[in-house]
């Protein structure tokens, strides 16, 4: 048992006055490249990385189910028959138990303890983690077994109906299946992927957290769905055999440009060439050109703010700062945006000076301290319980 697992015991026991009966946990992740693409039916490439919320449980008897967090303050408690989103963290766990009982798993009354080393509400996936995190306590705690698939499509659904949020299947995919220095090039449409090898020579993947969470982050992520939706009838109507915007290249979209609004024009002309960019990307990695990868993460990250509007100053001026240090070879935000984290490829060498710079210039352009970590392609909730 790891250290982080034996303070959960402890707390759990400290809190609820006996043992847990299971132990599981998710990962978060980040995305090397391929941002908003997963809704579009897209390609993307993202890791698990190695911090993860934890959880241990007991089942209970009758039908509450009191929820505790270590990071978070506030106790959750809510009775089986009757589940309605709180507004607060709870909703996660709770939208994954509301969808399990929808499908008629045999649940009951539990008293849970969350406990997380992954940055909350920093862009790499809290949420999915939490989601991931509950549907595995649960097939653990009530002896159930899900397919991976039909686990990371049950968290997803969670999400759109308990925290609003339309958000599309990389995350809890990625949670759940993640690979240890192995990067999962997926394909969202079918859910077909291969495991693209993410060690990275004399180069690392460090996240850097901008300690921004925008209010309408989800109605604005929502908007982004809409748009792409627009675009896509629009191209519909034109063009046999496009079901989504995986399916239209910039030709096409250039020829109906004048029927889209310049917005979703724009929109449109992000999603397009993101997916290119994730073949190039992948192309790049194989041929270890580490140089390439970092030119289209840079370039992605030009796109996601010009094109697609989901980057904030925070952002871009954690990337222009980045970009300035020699021996980083890219950088760009990672995940939805309006906030959250970047991602840089920057060499072994310069890492402390990365930290450094990058802490001092952020501190005093905008009085806050980033948290910056270094990202290692780890396990998925589902991997690990394959190997115990
Ligand atoms: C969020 C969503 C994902 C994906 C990214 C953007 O993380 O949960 O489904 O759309 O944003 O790539």
């Amino acid at each position: 048992m790891e250290k982080i697992e034996r303070f959960l015991f402890t707390q759990f026991a400290e809190r609820f006055g006996h043992r847990p009966q299971a132990q599981v946990w998710a990962p978060g992740r980040i995305n090397l490249i391929g941002e908003h693409t997963d809704y579009n039916d897209g390609f993307v490439l993202p890791i698990a990385i190695g911090k993860r919320i934890y959880a241990a449980a007991s089942i209970e008897k009758g039908k509450t189910m009191t929820l505790c967090s270590a990071n978070i303050r506030g106790e959750v408690t809510f009775n089986l028959s009757e589940i309605e989103p709180g507004g607060d963290w709870g909703d996660y766990p709770k939208g994954v138990v509301a969808e399990l009982l929808k499908r008629e798993y045999p649940l009951q009354g539990l008293n849970a303890f969350f406990l997380s080393d992954l940055p909350i509400g920093a862009g790499v996936s809290s949420s999915a983690a939490m989601e991931v995190v509950t549907c595995y306590l649960m097939q653990r705690l009530f002896g159930f077994s899900l397919p991976p698939e039909e686990a990371a499509y049950l968290c997803q659904r969670a999400e759109h109906s308990f925290s609003g949020t339309r958000c599309g299947i990389m995350d809890q995919f990625a949670s759940i299946m993640g690979v240890k220095d192995n990067a999962l090039f997926l394909d969202c449409r079918t859910l077909d992927y291969r495991r693209i090898p993410c060690q990275l020579d004399d180069y690392v993947l460090v996240a850097c957290d901008s300690r921004v969470e925008r209010e309408l982050a989800a109605s604005e992520y929502n908007r982004r769905r809409a748009e792409c939706e627009e675009g896509v009838r629009v191209l519909a109507e034109n063009y046999e055999g496009i079901r989504a915007l995986r399916d239209a290249n910039l030709s096409q979209l250039e020829a109906v440009s004048a029927l889209l609004n310049e917005q979703v024009s724009r929109r449109c002309r992000h999603v397009i060439t993101e997916n290119e960019r994730v073949l190039k990307a992948i192309q790049s990695m194989e041929a270890r050109d580490w140089s390439r990868l970092g030119i289209l993460m840079n370039e992605s990250h030009e796109s996601l703010r010009f094109d697609y509007e989901v980057s904030c100053n925070q952002l871009d001026f954690l990337v222009e700062t980045s970009r300035e240090i020699e021996g980083v070879l890219g950088a760009r935000l990672t995940g939805a945006g309006f906030g959250g984290s970047t991602i840089n490829l920057v060499h072994m060498s310069a890492v402390e000076e990365f930290q450094a710079s990058v802490s001092e210039e952020y501190l005093k352009r905008f009085e806050i301290v980033p948290r910056i970590f270094a990202c290692i392609a780890s396990d998925g909730a589902e991997q690990d319980r394959l190997r115990s």
